[in-house]
């Protein structure tokens, strides 16, 4: 018999999945040819068991460093009610970046206590919402929303908690676009060019804001420490200086998020506990040279809390060789649902569901989706076994950053969403319609 339950990729999938019986792949007992036939593909597929255990691997790894340290998650890596309200559940924090992002909060009633409001341009409209909703920080990005939040939180006499974003100028070694914390980025204050001084100088002349702390975030994904260890030396050392400047204490602290996951069997992520590590160690380190008491740290996966968790399954519907050149397979999906590719040229291991253990010849192949644009390619020159019309492939870690980022480009539907949890299936987001396409459209 062919069935084994390893295969070389394993690891980049949610916790219980393996070739059962029958060859075919599956998650925690539910076949995947199964799923697609009966929720029809593209379908994104999340493994609730593993989305609370890598819930419970952050919160363990960081509090057993640093008991002060809080997970919250990046909720636009994937926003969905069902998983805010496992996230709520298991005692976790959110951040959310727009009104849209909290009002998927506030439509599950997620505790304010535990939300953070980020972004770079936020209207009066969404800070007010945010205050309306009694949010606990919102960490400010911009001159002019400190002028805007100052107006807004004197007209209803409140005092908000706020953190302020800084730029610490250190280069996580990602991809440029998905680079946030050095100097020519449209996020934070710099500390280089001194506006985080200057921020924080504006704010002490503030009494209805409440300055807690401060902020980064490097960029993602981000395979080693070292930039974190790099960037928390430089800020404390700033924090130093504006205590000593301003007596601005610094009670809170996050280093953001950018965690690591595998997407391909060749780049392997670090694992948490060695995040957790790394970082508190340094966090413990400067806050004893510049003799700051220990903070609460705030740190803020999206892509590794979620990433894993989630799969998308399609179908293979054209095969296209090109002798000497390439050979395309062509999927019902691609860049409306999964633009990651495209835009970052980020890439992936692809898996065949029903031939993972295959004797038959690999084909070197790049997959490309059904929308209408060259670049719509989900994965550059991988190998698939023996691939057939009406074949199905999956795209591990798909639980971050695809349908967050998706698309109605050339009006195609957004595939449903399931999530496996305590031995069944649901539907937490249903297949659009071409009725959904029309619902905004007036003539
Ligand atoms: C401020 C902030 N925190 C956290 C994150 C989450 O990053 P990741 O999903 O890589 O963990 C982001 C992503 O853009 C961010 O801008």
């Amino acid at each position: 018999m062919n069935f084994s339950n390893q295969f070389i990729g394993k690891e980049l999938f949610p916790n219980k999945t393996d070739v059962n019986s029958d060859n075919n792949l599956s998650i925690n007992g539910f076949d995947l040819t199964k799923l697609a036939e009966k929720y029809q593909t593209p379908l994104y597929v999340y493994d609730e068991d593993t989305i609370v255990s890598t819930i419970k691997d952050f919160q363990n790894s960081f509090k057993s460093e640093l008991e002060t340290s809080i997970i919250s998650y990046s909720t636009k890596a994937f926003s969905n009610p069902y998983l805010l309200k496992v996230l709520n559940e298991n005692d976790m924090y959110i951040d959310v970046v727009t009104g849209g992002e909290l009002a998927i909060a506030k439509f599950v009633e997620f505790p304010s206590s535990r939300i953070n409001f980020h972004g770079n341009n936020k209207s009066i409209d969404e800070l007010k919402e945010a205050l309306d909703y009694g949010i606990k920080h919102i960490t400010i990005d911009s001159f002019n929303e400190i002028q805007n939040l100052k107006k807004i939180t004197e007209e209803l006499n409140v005092i908000q908690d706020v953190m302020i974003r800084v730029s610490p100028s250190v280069d996580p070694k990602t991809h440029l676009l998905t680079t946030t914390g050095i100097l020519d980025s449209k996020f934070g204050f710099s500390i280089e060019t001194g506006d985080a001084e200057k921020a924080i100088y504006e704010l002490t002349k503030i009494k209805n804001l409440n300055l807690v702390g401060l902020h980064f975030h490097l960029g993602s994904p981000i395979f080693e420490v070292q930039p974190y260890t790099e960037a928390i030396e430089y800020v404390y050392s700033f924090a130093s200086d504006m205590k000593n400047t301003y007596n601005f204490q610094m009670k809170k602290f996050s280093p953001g998020g950018g965690f690591a996951i595998g997407y391909t069997t060749e780049k392997k992520p670090l694992v948490i506990r060695e995040y957790a590590k790394a970082i508190c160690d340094s966090i413990k380190k400067s806050a004893k040279k510049y003799k700051f008491p220990i903070p609460i740290v705030i740190l803020e996966p999206g892509r590794a809390l979620i990433g894993r968790s989630g799969v998308s399954i399609y179908k293979i519907g054209s095969i296209k060789s090109i002798p000497a050149v390439r050979n395309y397979i062509s999927i019902d999906g691609g860049m409306g649902d999964n633009i990651r590719h495209a835009l970052y040229g980020s890439e992936y291991s692809v898996f065949s569901v029903s031939k993972i253990n295959s004797k038959k010849k690999m084909t070197k192949a790049t997959i490309a989706g059904k929308f209408c644009e060259s670049g719509d390619i989900l994965a550059k020159d991988v190998y698939i076994p023996d691939p057939e019309i009406n074949d199905l492939l999956v795209l591990p870690s798909s639980g971050a950053y695809n349908l967050a980022m998706s698309s109605n480009y050339n009006m195609q539907v957004r595939p449903a969403v399931i999530i496996i949890t305590k031995g069944e299936t649901k539907i937490i987001k249903r297949r659009e319609t071409y009725k959904d396409l029309l619902s905004t459209s007036l003539l």
